[in-house]
Formats: C-alpha cells, structure tokens, sequence
C-alpha cells in the first residue's frame, strides 16, 4: 500500500504540494466573495462564525481528504473506489467522487466567466481608465463590462484555455512553477493595499466593520453561507485538494501541511477584507453591494493614489494568476477521471472537460444581463438574490454540494476508513492530536453541517419537536 505511485506524477517536494494546494485554495474566493459575502452578511459575526467553521470544520475535513488521496493516489473517483473496497465496503462510496468532479465542473463554468472580469481589468487598469475617476464613474465602467456579452465570452473563453493549456502540461512543469512566484508577489501586494487603506480616515471604520460583534442579525442562511465558504475557499468537499493529495510524497506530514494552508488563506482573505472595507466607507459604498464589491472599490483607489496605473494592473494581473492556480485544481480531477477510465491522452481529456465547462459558463454570462431570460431574482434562506442561473450555481455548489461532499468525506474517513489506516497514514501518532482529528471529522464537522442543512430546508424543527418528550423524559 504505501509503495504505491501516481500514474499523473508527483510533486518534488512537500513545499511544492504546500504552494500548489495554497494555489488552489487562495483565489478568488478570498479576494471578490470573502469581502463581498462579508458586507452581504453583516460583517464581524460572520466573520466569527466563518474562522470557527475553518479551524473545526475545514482543517479536520482537509487533513481527511489529503489522507485519502495520498492513500488512494488516483482520480478521486476511483481513490474512493479502491478505499472503499480496501475497507471492506461498498464500492458505491465512490459517488462522493463523482459528485465532486461535478461540482468542479459547476464551480469552474462560472469561476471562469469571473476570472475573465479580472483580465478584462488588467487592461483598464494599465489604460489608466481608473485615474480621477469618481464612484459613480468607476461603477459605470464595471456595468458596462457586465452589459457586453461578447466582451464577456471573449474573456470567458481566453481564461478556459489558459487553465486547460496548464492541466494539459501536467502536475510539474504547469504547476509547480507558476505557483512558487505568484503566491508571494500576490502576499506583498496586498500588504501594499492594506497600508494605503491604513492611510484613508475610514480605516478604524472598516476595521471595526469587520470585527464587530453583532450577532443578533446572523440568520441561518448566514452560517451556511459561512460553512459553504469554509469549503469553498479551503478547496475542499469536491476532490481538488484529494487529487493533489495524490501526488504528495508519502514522508510529508499531513497536520503540519494543512495548518500552514489553512493559515495562508484565512491571513489572504482577511487582508482582502482590510483593503476593501476601509474603502468602502471612505467613498460611501454599499457594503451589500454583491459580486461587484472589489471590482468597485479597488479600482476607486487605484485611480487615486500615486502610481495607481502600475499598482492596478498588478494587481488585477496577480488576482488572475490566483484565480487560474485554483481553476486548474478544479478541473484536474475530472481530467485524471477521464485518463483512467476512457483511456485518453491528457492533452484530449484536458480539451474535452474544458470545453464542456466552457459551454456551461456561458450560462453566467448570461446571467449577467439585463434582458435575458435566465436572469431573475429569488429569496434563499432569507436573502434576496438577483443574479438568475448565476446565483443558482453559486449556492448549488458553495452552499449545499460542498458540504455535502464533506460530510461524505469525513464520514468515510471517520467511520469508513479504519483506525490503523487512518493512523498510519495521518502519522500523527495514537495521541492526542489523532483523537482530537478523530472526534471532529466523526462527530464535530458532520454534526454541525447536517444541523444547518436540515434547519434551512425547515426539517430541524419538526425533529427537534419530536425529540423535546424525550429530552423531558430524562430530564425529570
Ligand atoms: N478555493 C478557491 C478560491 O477560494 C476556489 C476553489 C473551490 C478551488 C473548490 C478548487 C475547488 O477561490
């Protein structure tokens, strides 16, 4: 068992898994919706409640799903496949890997079509479109992007083939290069933000923003929002973080690994949060604003400040770079998929899952504009929301098969996988450490996630009522 090998490659190194795995998780997850979701919800509270889901939640489940890709060293469908037969089990636990590579695909279709925002800035910012320009006129600039559905599928399309050139290319030459200089460019950049947002009157303001306390406004929508994103931004519950597991050198350890990943990526989200909420009150934005929040207030300061042009098209270079180290990881698992079972050469599977993504990216595109009929509001758990079929997608995959996924994953590492191989694999010893890992992803992680999903589909209460004679019972 612990012989066993990659068919895809490997990483060099356990650095290079930890940069390529911080590449996954540090993308546009933490700088466009931490800060946006952030503003929707309220602010400190959901903070609060979203750092809680990630050292409880996210860490655990992360440790667990880089255990069973190292152990299982192939796509994760069939690394659930071949575990859940090495178990003794049902070979059917490999449904969690096919619902995850479908979760890829979702997530990537409309990841892609906001990544190419994030391009199309590249080349205001460098044009010097920001300088001098007032809210109103850098709102008119983003709007005007989202109105041009061409301009929109060009740049849809320029991202999907950068992602599907990378995966093409494979693990070393693709990834572990780009990784190893982006990460830390994008880290110097942003503490360069933060200290011009240090220098607006509103920075106390946004500060106290984001960690203010109040908790009587946080609805349940808002906490499954904070579990969703804990999953999202971590990478997990779908197989991107399994499948680089798969190609970790079986000396690195697990724990240490994950907690360094798990740290970048909160410090990375909270430093976005730093920049963008200062801004907002010192131009009297709307923290609610939705998906457009940072395409508004960074440009806004951008345009202000001495060497805006170059600090600007930096930027929006550096938040692409982020979100094409995470697009591949969302779509190397479905590429190892179709290179193990339908015997196809990289390169074609690379093509062909790029291609499906891209069709059903142009779904957000669409969903975008103002006459289109895939655009419509509704109400979920409370909140309203008005992006049509993009807004779907979004909590299809954040808020309900991310989750999902991850109880599956830390039930089958739980209770599934046995205490020997999850021992000899996590190598953290029979200590504390591995009963703590333990408890959390059988009990903690599953308990908490399953309550917030039944209270918002309306079921926890009619359970609750059931149970309250019994409680009484024993009560008495
Ligand atoms: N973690 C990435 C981000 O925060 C998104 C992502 C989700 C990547 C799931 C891979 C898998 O932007």
């Amino acid at each position: 068992m612990a012989t066993k090998t990659s068919i895809h490659g490997a990483w060099s190194s356990r650095w290079a898994f930890i940069l390529a795995a911080t590449g996954s998780a540090v993308g546009l997850g933490n700088i466009w919706k931490f800060p946006y979701i952030t503003g929707e919800n309220g602010g400190g509270a959901f903070v609060i409640v979203y750092l809680f889901c990630i050292a409880i939640i996210g860490v655990p489940i992360m440790m667990a799903e880089i255990m069973l890709g190292r152990r299982g060293r192939q796509s994760p469908i069939n690394t659930m496949h071949t575990l859940a037969i090495e178990s003794g089990h049902h070979p059917g636990w490999k449904f969690i890997g096919i619902l995850g590579v479908l979760a890829g695909f979702l997530i990537l279709s409309y990841y892609s079509v906001i990544a190419g925002w994030s391009l199309a800035y590249i080349f205001r910012a460098g044009a010097g479109a920001f300088t001098g320009q007032t809210p109103t006129g850098i709102e008119a600039i983003f709007d005007s992007l989202l109105g041009n559905p061409e301009a929109l599928l060009g740049w849809h399309t320029l991202f999907m083939a950068m992602t599907v050139i990378v995966i093409a290319r494979g693990v070393k030459h693709g990834l572990e290069r780009a990784v190893k200089f982006l990460m830390p460019a994008l880290l110097i950049l942003m503490l360069i933000l933060v200290g011009y947002a240090i220098n607006t009157n509103s920075f106390g303001k946004g500060v106290s923003f984001l960690f203010n306390l109040n908790f009587s406004d946080l609805g349940w929508g808002a906490i499954l929002t904070a579990i969703g994103h804990a999953f999202f931004t971590l990478s997990l519950g779908m197989g991107a973080i399994m499948i680089y597991g798969a190609y970790l050198p079986k000396d690195a350890s697990i724990a240490k690994t994950t907690f360094t990943i798990a740290a970048a990526d909160t410090m990375i989200a909270l430093l976005a949060c730093l920049i963008v909420f200062p801004l907002v009150f010192e131009n009297g934005l709307k923290v609610g604003e939705g998906p457009g929040l940072v395409f508004v207030t960074l440009p806004l300061a951008f345009g202000k400040m001495d060497g805006g042009v170059f600090f600007g098209t930096l930027f929006f270079i550096l938040l692409t770079f982020a979100a094409w180290t995470s697009a591949i990881s969302l779509l190397e698992p479905v590429v190892t998929w179709l290179v193990e079972n339908k015997g196809l050469k990289r390169v074609t599977a690379s093509l062909i899952a790029g291609g499906v993504t891209w069709l059903v990216g142009v779904l957000t595109v669409f969903s975008f504009q103002k006459d289109s009929p895939i655009i419509f509001s509704f109400k979920f758990a409370g909140e309203q929301k008005s992006n049509g079929v993009f807004d779907i997608l979004d909590i299809l995959t954040a808020n309900i098969m991310l989750p999902v996924g991850g109880v599956l994953i830390a039930v089958f590492a739980g209770w599934i996988m046995s205490r020997e191989a999850s021992r000899d694999e996590l190598e953290i010893g029979d200590g504390h450490t591995y009963n703590l890992w333990r408890v959390l992803v059988r009990f903690i992680s599953p308990a908490l996630i399953v309550i917030v999903i039944l209270k918002l589909t309306g079921l926890l209460d009619p359970i609750i009522y059931l149970f309250t004679p019994i409680v009484d019972m024993f009560r008495s």
